[in-house]
């Protein structure tokens, strides 16, 4: 085809959908893609596309020969300019899918100031595969679908500014090349050129950064900032992801809850109108996981977990006695309402369902009409029947399925099985958003080899009345001053009090078996600005991506990131991460040994 024109002294007098009756007889210029185009008898109808929408643009040979001829070799996504009149489409011809679908523009001047080449796929297929998807995010990123969710993920993020703004919040840059910061997961580490030997850390958080800022006096922070995190990539999480990042000074947990609840509360109203209650139910840590197997509750739904563990202490079937038995063992069941009509094939593949969470098997029993029917109804007396049907509220036509194990064990394993019968029940309503605060979370938790770590980081505030009384103890039964927000059992933040007194975090440190010298050399910035008067203050953090997986409706993390990750920490677009040349390494003072080489 012949050169492509450039803009001239065009300007774009409309958008798409600025476009209304009131322009009817005037004359427009348009700017945008080749959405589609159809040849009818000597007359060319074009959808013109920008990202507010479509307009349709129409080119006869009568009224512009040579716009005419050049809108010939025009093809899909093709780049044009137009000038022409608006007109009203006849009635026949409107399309009412369309906001500007009573009109046309009846083109007089055409520029094609770009081509395009063959696509990879169409912009407006609905099937195209994750992985063109990702190869090709620019045509991707295109379509309405994409445009719709990242502009609404900028009026979410400007939401979130202007309300913390409102409340007296400043927005403070924290660096990005750092040091280690404690959340618990890999770091992504940077080599650094003048210093060879040495790495810098990007930050799984600006948690050290936001804490020394509330040192400085600036009362209260946030960011709307990248986190980086080297770990395995379940579900709802990329390598790198934005967090909605706050901190408080002189404020209490219930400070931190308040403003927090009110700004969810406001972006979920004002982006999709979900009334969010205020104040937002809460649970306790140790509530949710005797009711729910999870810090995470989803509450949408019943088939709530039931403790059987007291009696099952002395009970004939051997497996439950002996989990009974167990310092940290547990028998649990989860009664299915009419779950009595599961196949044999059902129960078999939730069986291999909870094996994924490391249960060794799924005891199960039907309540039918001549009682327990069931392999193991053979090790119970009818005392024992009759008070676990009493515990479970199992009825006539019911289900009960079991797990015994070791507590974290029963409690992950049950924990999914009910949210994966109420996926298959479809038991959740759709539109239903249940939002909850999980308070009261242990300070710590145990390793497998019997150690504590942190069970947020070791800047969480410990009740001190738990501290006195179980240092010398049981460090699981230590609480700390964090909380959680869960949205339909996805964690959707959480924070807590910060230690701000120094001798709280040594004693801290001491029961993480931290010695003086590994904290120093860890957080010893921290710790020297700790010295210098930090007033009481805590915060909070919530997963942006994670928010807007909600506000979008999707259950894939990479739908609302512009350019994400692929499960395996790629990006298909970039090809990052990728192999570097060796003079670069020379420089940086490293050298590349594969472990199989
Ligand atoms: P935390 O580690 O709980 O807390 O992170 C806060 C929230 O960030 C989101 N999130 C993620 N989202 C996507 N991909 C990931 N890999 C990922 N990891 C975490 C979650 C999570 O709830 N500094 C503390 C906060 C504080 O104490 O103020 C912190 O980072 O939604
Ligand atoms: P068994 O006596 O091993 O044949 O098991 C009888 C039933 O108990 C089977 O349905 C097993 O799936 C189940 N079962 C075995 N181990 C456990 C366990 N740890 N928790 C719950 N059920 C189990």
């Amino acid at each position: 085809m012949s050169g492509l024109d450039t803009l001239g002294d065009w300007k774009r007098t409309h958008l798409m959908t600025q476009l209304s009756a009131q322009e009817i007889g005037k004359t427009v210029t348009l700017m945008g893609w080749v959405h589609s185009r159809r040849d009818h008898g000597g007359v060319i109808f074009i959808d013109l596309r920008d990202y507010s929408g479509l307009a349709q643009i129409v080119l006869g040979p009568q009224h512009q020969p040579v716009a005419f001829e050049r809108a010939s070799g025009v093809r899909s996504e093709f780049v044009l300019a137009i000038q022409g009149v608006v007109g009203a489409r006849s009635a026949e011809t409107v399309n009412p899918k369309l906001q500007t679908g009573g009109l046309e523009v009846y083109v007089k001047e055409l520029k094609i100031l770009n081509s395009c080449s063959p696509l990879p796929f169409q912009i407006e297929d609905e099937e195209i595969t994750e992985k063109n998807r990702l190869k090709y995010r620019t045509l991707d990123l295109r379509r309405p679908a994409m445009q719709k969710t990242l502009m609404l993920r900028s009026k979410a993020a400007q939401i979130v500014r202007n309300f913390l703004s409102e409340e007296h919040f400043f927005e403070v840059e924290t660096p990005v090349l750092t040091k280690s910061t404690p959340e618990g997961a890999r770091d992504y580490l940077v080599p650094s050129r003048v210093n060879p030997g040495r790495f810098y850390a990007l930050p799984q958080s600006p948690q050290l950064f936001k804490q020394m800022l509330m040192i400085s006096g600036y009362d209260r922070y946030f960011q709307i900032v990248k986190c980086f995190r080297d770990e395995d990539l379940r579900g709802n999480r990329q390598p790198e992801f934005t967090q909605i990042d706050l901190e408080m000074s002189f404020v209490d947990q219930e400070d931190v809850i308040e403003v927090t609840s009110r700004m969810i509360r406001q972006l979920f109203g004002e982006t999709i109108g979900v009334k969010v209650p205020f104040p937002i139910p809460r649970i306790t840590f140790k509530e949710a996981l005797e009711r729910f197997g999870s810090d995470a509750p989803d509450m949408r739904f019943g088939l709530e977990l039931k403790d059987l563990t007291g009696l099952c202490k002395t009970c004939g079937f051997k497996v439950f006695q002996d989990a009974a038995n167990q310092p940290r063992g547990l028998v649990k069941a989860i009664n299915v309402p009419g779950g009595a009509a599961f196949s044999r094939k059902e129960l078999d593949e939730l069986t291999d369902f909870v094996k994924i969470y490391k249960a060794k098997g799924m005891a199960w029993v039907k309540l039918t009409p001549e009682g327990w029917q069931s392999p193991i109804a053979k090790f119970f007396t009818p005392e024992e029947i009759a008070e676990i049907n009493r515990i479970t509220e199992a009825k006539e036509g019911d289900l009960l399925l079991f797990g015994a194990d070791s507590k974290n064990i029963v409690n992950d394993a049950l924990g999914n099985l009910r949210k994966e019968i109420s996926k298959r029940k479809g038991l959740v309503k759709e539109g239903d958003f249940h939002f909850v605060w999980v308070t009261d979370f242990p300070l710590f938790e145990r390793n497998e080899d019997g150690s504590f770590s942190s069970t947020h980081h070791p800047f969480t505030m410990p009740v001190l009345s738990d501290l006195e009384a179980h240092e010398q103890g049981d460090l699981s039964l230590i609480r700390s001053v964090a909380y959680d927000l869960v949205l339909n059992g996805v964690e959707l933040g959480g924070g807590s009090i910060r230690i701000h007194r120094a001798d709280v975090q040594e004693r801290v440190f001491r029961l993480l078996k931290l010695t003086e010298e590994q904290a120093r050399a860890k957080f010893g910035f921290l710790l020297d600005s700790l010295e210098f008067g930090a007033p009481p203050h805590g915060g909070l953090a919530f997963g942006f991506d994670r928010i807007m997986m909600f506000l979008v409706g999707t259950d894939s993390i990479r739908d609302v990131i512009a350019f994400p990750k692929t499960q395996t920490a790629s990006c298909l677009l970039t090809d990052a991460p990728s192999e570097v040349d060796l003079a670069q390494l020379k420089e940086l003072s490293l050298a590349v040994r594969l472990s199989n080489s």
